[in-house]
């Protein structure tokens, strides 16, 4: 290792054991010798129970305008070996055009359900899969069905997930042309690592070098803001290549940084090969403690070139830069509509999964003319109330006058026992107006919004 990197070892090892993780190891916050287990939302989608369109939102479901609005488009050039998302690789023109077919249809049947002559969205984030992998003639397709179904006007935010590859050459040229034309704000990128041995280890379709182009190609369109995704915590990734990785980030261009703990237990309904990987051999991927120094090393990486974690493991010089979609749904709890196969939705006290991984079913849904909603709860008090606190407090701040005129009842009293241990370990602190997460606190975010699950939907950390 060269110096420096030995130099930011050496800070992130200290700023971690500051953190005094023993201590929360022996609280029983920091689970022992368990996988890290994201909250990515509440209750998790892997407990959802079976339920029909019907049970879940009613006869007349309220709708609370304007909306977070998700597209899911499930197609990808490769299926990356750390992946749980539902995606298909290979897909032709055809297979693509008949499934922008059927969220054609989606979304005329939830317009029709919701009485809404078209949809008003807040934001918007169309995500995968690799939404970018679609070919310029489905992608304006995809775009003309949203406008026929949605109202923009009051969309603050419309962001697009995208793979580098994608964005290269003529064909990459024209799709950006394309998305910026029709008022894509943000462009959100895959990138992983900056690193072509752990790229072609996880079967990502595109070089280091690509991904800094197609950052710099996205600034060329003029694009309001460009975001990354990387992931620490991969089999057989160092310390060494984490840093040079956060070090090329900062000088890449991007404007914000999403930083991702590897999963290796599956989130959804399509296990990643990484599982595999995992039980074969699990002395290859970094364990809980050397995932720490990672995460802290990003930590530090980023704020030592003015980017900041306004948001939970998003770093950015200005919180703009941020998902609109993210903050409305975590932040401000705004309804939200889903599209495509794999997404999940919230309206008022409710919220439902698609089918996931079941393509014939979904098809079958559709044609039938049915919402292709398979799981769902309506939400009792209690578990709204824990819901409504959880999501902004793991990702931003819980502003008590808005919990207050929401749920009826301050956030501060209802949790008032479990936020006074997490006080008592420096987890959690409160002012007149916000309960937020302390630095300690948000190191262990994840850990500590689970203190606020009801055990039925504590998920499970088995990686079977
Ligand atoms: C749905 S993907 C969208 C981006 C696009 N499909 C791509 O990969 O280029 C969203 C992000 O989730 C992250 N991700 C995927 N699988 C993960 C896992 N097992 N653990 C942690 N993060 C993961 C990756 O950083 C990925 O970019
Ligand atoms: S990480 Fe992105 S590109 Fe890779 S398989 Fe998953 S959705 Fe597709």
């Amino acid at each position: 290792m060269r110096l420096h990197h030995l130099d930011w070892v050496a800070r992130a090892q200290q700023a971690t054991r500051e953190l005094a993780m023993e201590e929360l190891l022996e609280a029983g916050i920091v689970p022992r010798g368990e996988p890290f287990v994201p909250v990515i939302t509440y209750p998790a989608m892997g407990l959802m129970p079976s339920a029909h369109a019907d049970e879940v939102l009613g006869a007349h479901p309220a709708v609370r305008q304007p909306v977070a609005l998700y597209l899911h488009l499930p197609f990808c050039l490769t299926r990356c070996h750390f992946c749980h998302w539902v995606t298909r690789v290979g897909s032709t023109e055809d297979e693509v055009a008949g499934y922008l077919d059927g969220l054609d249809l989606e979304l005329r049947l939830y317009r029709e359900r919701l009485s809404l002559d078209r949809i008003r969205v807040a934001s918007i984030l169309v995500g995968g899969g690799t939404p970018s992998c679609l070919s310029a003639a489905n992608l304006q397709k995809f775009l003309h069905l949203l406008d026929k179904h949605v109202d923009t006007t009051e969309c603050r935010q419309f962001s697009f997930e995208a793979e580098p590859s994608t964005l290269l050459g003529d064909s990459g040229a024209e799709l950006l042309r394309i998305l910026r034309d029709h008022g894509v704000h943000r462009l959100s990128m895959g990138v992983q690592a900056f690193d072509d041995g752990l790229l072609r280890q996880t079967a990502r379709p595109h070089s280091s070098a690509q991904a800094l182009e197609a950052i710099a190609r996205i600034r060329e369109f003029g694009f309001q803001s460009v975001a990354i995704d990387l992931i620490y915590g991969l089999g057989g990734q160092t310390l060494q290549q984490w840093i040079d990785t956060m070090q090329t980030a900062v000088r890449s261009g991007a404007d914000s940084w999403q930083l991702y703990r590897l999963r290796i237990a599956p989130h959804g309904d399509r296990p990643g090969t990484v599982l595999g990987h995992y039980r074969q051999d699990p002395s290859t991927f970094p364990g809980y403690d050397e995932g720490s120094v990672m995460k802290m090393l990003g930590i530090l990486i980023s704020e030592e070139h003015g980017f900041h974690q306004d948001y939970t493991r998003i770093f950015s010089r200005d919180p703009s830069h941020v998902s609109g979609y993210l903050h409305d749904v975590n932040n401000d709890l705004a309804d939200v509509i889903p599209a495509g196969i794999s997404s999940w939705g919230s309206l008022d006290s409710t919220y439902f999964l698609h089918v996931g991984d079941d393509f014939r079913k979904y098809r079958q849904m559709l044609a039938e003319g049915r919402l292709p909603i398979d799981r769902g709860l309506v939400l009792d008090e209690a578990t709204a109330q824990r819901r409504a606190l959880i999501l902004p407090l793991k990702n931003t701040r819980v502003d008590k006058q808005a919990y207050f005129d929401r749920m009826g009842r301050w956030p501060q009293d209802l949790f008032a026992p479990t936020l006074e241990r997490l006080r008592g370990l420096d987890l959690v602190e409160e002012d007149q107006d916000f309960l937020r997460l302390t630095a300690r606190g948000r190191f262990f975010a994840d850990e500590v919004v689970m203190q606020f699950f009801e055990p039925r939907f504590v998920p499970p950390r088995k990686l079977a």
